[in-house]
């Protein structure tokens, strides 16, 4: 069946469209469009000649894309071996390089210029041009030898199929990374998502999947890009230096690493190290550090090369934010809900600038998602100061999958599958495993704060039989602790008397240490806002608590079901018993006026004296004040303890008032402490 012209039409069109946006994108480095607008405009035409073989003529922008699927890739030997990097990630080691470099070249006197450039994080590839024709394109593989990924390579847009020249070499090799942006990336891992596939672990890695498709129809619907970094063999072409290789290629419509610089300074090398490592996230792809070059080739030729990597080299790189390690084992913890919690035990990894162990894995769901199991070699990221996950699987060990337990790892109770969530819970409240964590949760510093109860203490305790609930922690006497190992007189006495400071604690950070599902300090706030005291909120049915702006209706149900479980109410009155008293909150200022501080921005810098930063910040609010978390000019206020650093200064500079604890204090009537 012939096409019908309309289609023919709007075909020709969007080849000319596509070769004058080519044309934009290579040769001027101005595109107008953006991928994804450029992408849908190539799918469009793939599909038009899907339906219409016969549209898909010799230039229709496709070809550089077409092909059959391939039954295996080929190998194919690279003329001139792909030698590796050199790397470190330390400053001083770079230093060493540098200067030996320098020293080793010194003979001649050369003015010694280096080039730096961005180490991209993809997929290293060998394009072949006979005669501007691009002909071939080889993965590095062992270096040696590599696969014909020549079908696939036809879809970057990187790669033109024939050198913007009218006189090209008889041979070019160029050398470079294959990488995928960021923004591509997502795109299609949310595809593949919603198709129920599994994700690819990080841009690399789908790079390098992409670059091996046997069929490359799959790989034109996932962009990516070239970067040139070097060259293999020549015929025909030859350059004074790197830069100029660069720019060379960079005419005949071959991108090359942007972000360089060419200098003989040691500080300038250093530097673009700097700014790369804290522009990172700009970047549209991955980058794991800087390749510094000595630019000459007649004095990389005098540095030769060792057996993986030349002398004339070297890749400065960044603080890993991946890695692979050995997952040894899943642990099952159990939370103080009764949460069952898979966690991790990998092979001690170094991430982010950190070594890592333990890596939580959420729940059961989050397992199968990913697909890990213990003897497997998984992928460990950590970013900036984000806690490690495990993002994927590196390598199958072959062992047998992992199964959430059906009973509780601590007290044997048969879990229960929460029906909403994804969770396994024990529910035997008496579980020694909760009982911990509720303890620990209700010392912690946001919550009753009481020093000298550590994790070891409890867990002692718990196991002597002298605490079997919250409310036992009123009941301790110093005799009972003072016979605990490790556990002296003073010791024992210290945290008696941290009991009894925190009976009188305000009832926000009582709400919050009963650990109550779903009530966290800011809701535990809230609620301590509205009702002064136990005794108010047990009056509150669920649809008054869903009343008050900030509680939904989760927070309603589980404070209305804690409220109404006997269990926990008959807990919380021997607390009261044995004098526990917590302190309503003071009213809330109003906005006409009342209260010091009644709308003013406050905010504290450097270390306080007398007050506790919450305590601070609890005055604050008491007397109207709201709190910033940084120094703006929306401050008014801001009250400096010892050494009290750049907030102080950006506040002068601001013109903000500044006042010293003491004369806040003064300021809000409140007695020096
Ligand atoms: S030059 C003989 N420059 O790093 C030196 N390599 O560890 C050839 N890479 O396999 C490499 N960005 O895949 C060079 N600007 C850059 C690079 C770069 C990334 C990769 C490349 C190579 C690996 C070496």
């Amino acid at each position: 069946m012939s096409a019908p012209s309309k289609l023919v039409t709007e075909h020709a069109a969007l080849c000319e469209q596509i070769a004058a946006h080519d044309e934009a994108y290579y040769q001027r480095d101005a595109p107008t469009i953006s991928d994804a607008e450029y992408d849908a405009l190539l799918r469009r035409l793939f599909d038009i000649e899907a339906a219409h073989p016969e549209l898909a003529s010799e230039t229709s922008p496709t070809q550089r894309v077409a092909g059959a699927p391939l039954g295996q890739l080929e190998s194919v030997a690279h003329r001139k071996p792909m030698l590796s990097l050199a790397n470190t990630y330390s400053r001083e080691e770079v230093v060493d390089w540098f200067d030996s470099t320098r020293d080793f070249l010194a003979a001649d006197d050369a003015a010694l210029a280096f080039r730096i450039e961005p180490k991209l994080d993809g997929v290293a590839i060998e394009l072949v041009y006979e005669h501007g024709r691009f002909v071939r394109a080889i993965t590095r593989g062992d270096g040696k030898v590599g696969d014909d990924v020549t079908h696939n390579a036809r879809t970057i847009r990187g790669v033109p199929r024939t050198l913007h020249t009218e006189s090209p070499p008889a041979l070019l090799e160029v050398r470079g990374e294959v990488v995928m942006r960021h923004a591509s990336f997502a795109t299609v891992n949310a595809r593949r998502e919603a198709a129920g596939e599994p994700l690819f672990v990080n841009p690399r890695n789908l790079a390098s999947g992409t670059l091996k498709l046997l069929d490359p129809r799959e790989a034109a619907r996932r962009p990516l890009d070239f970067l040139g970094y070097g060259l293999g063999v020549t015929d025909g072409f030859e350059a004074e230096g790197h830069t100029q290789a660069m720019e060379q290629l960079e005419a005949w419509g071959l991108p090359t690493t942007a972000e360089w610089g060419l200098t003989g300074d040691l500080e300038a090398v250093l530097a673009h190290y700097d700014a790369l490592l804290s522009g990172r996230d700009d970047l549209p792809f991955d980058v794991d550090g800087s390749v510094i070059k000595v630019n000459d080739h007649a004095l990389q030729k005098r540095l030769g090369e060792r057996s993986r990597s030349p002398r004339w080299a070297i890749a400065f790189k960044f603080p890993a934010r991946s890695a692979t390690s050995m997952l040894r084992e899943i642990q099952v913890q159990v939370g103080r809900t009764g949460a069952l919690t898979p966690r991790a035990v990998i092979e001690p990894v170094h991430v982010g600038g950190v070594t890592i162990e333990h890596v939580t894995l959420h729940n059961g769901d989050e397992i199968a998602r990913l697909g890990v199991k213990p003897g497997d070699r998984v992928f460990v990221e950590r970013a900036g100061d984000v806690i490690p996950k495990i993002v994927g699987l590196a390598e199958d060990g072959g062992g047998p999958p992992f199964v959430m337990p059906t009973a509780c790892p601590v007290c044997a109770t048969p879990v229960v599958d929460d029906e909403d969530e994804v969770v396994l819970r024990c529910p035997n409240r008496a579980c020694p495993a909760v009982l911990q964590r509720r303890l620990e949760h209700f010392v912690s510093r946001n919550a009753l704060d009481v020093d000298g109860l550590g994790t070891k203490v409890l867990a002692l305790l718990v196991e002597q039989g002298l605490l079997t609930s919250l409310a036992d922690l009123f009941a301790l006497e110093a005799e009972q602790l003072a016979e605990l190992p490790r556990m002296g007189e003073i010791s024992a006495r210290n945290a008696i008397e941290a009991l009894q400071a925190s009976r009188t604690r305000n009832f926000a950070r009582f709400l919050f240490a009963l650990g109550i599902r779903h009530v966290g300090q800011h809701v535990a706030e809230v609620i301590a806002g509205r009702w002064p005291d136990l005794a108010a909120l047990r009056g509150v049915s669920t649809e008054d608590l869903e009343d008050v702006a900030e509680i939904g209706p989760t927070v309603a149900a589980s404070l209305s079901a804690w409220l109404a479980d006997d269990d926990e109410q008959r807990m919380v009155d021997r607390m009261f018993e044995l004098g526990v008293a917590p302190q309503a909150l003071a009213p809330p200022a109003e906005d006409d006026g009342a209260g010091v501080l009644a709308g003013l921005n406050v905010l504290f810098t450097g270390a306080l004296q007398t007050l506790s930063r919450r305590e601070a910040q609890e005055l604050t609010k008491a007397h109207g004040g709201k709190l910033l978390s940084g120094v703006s000019k929306n401050l008014d206020l801001l009250v400096v303890g010892e050494k009290p650093g750049s907030k102080l200064k950006k506040a002068q500079e601001l013109g903000i008032e500044v006042l010293e604890e003491a004369a806040f204090l003064e300021r809000l009537g409140e007695a020096p402490r």
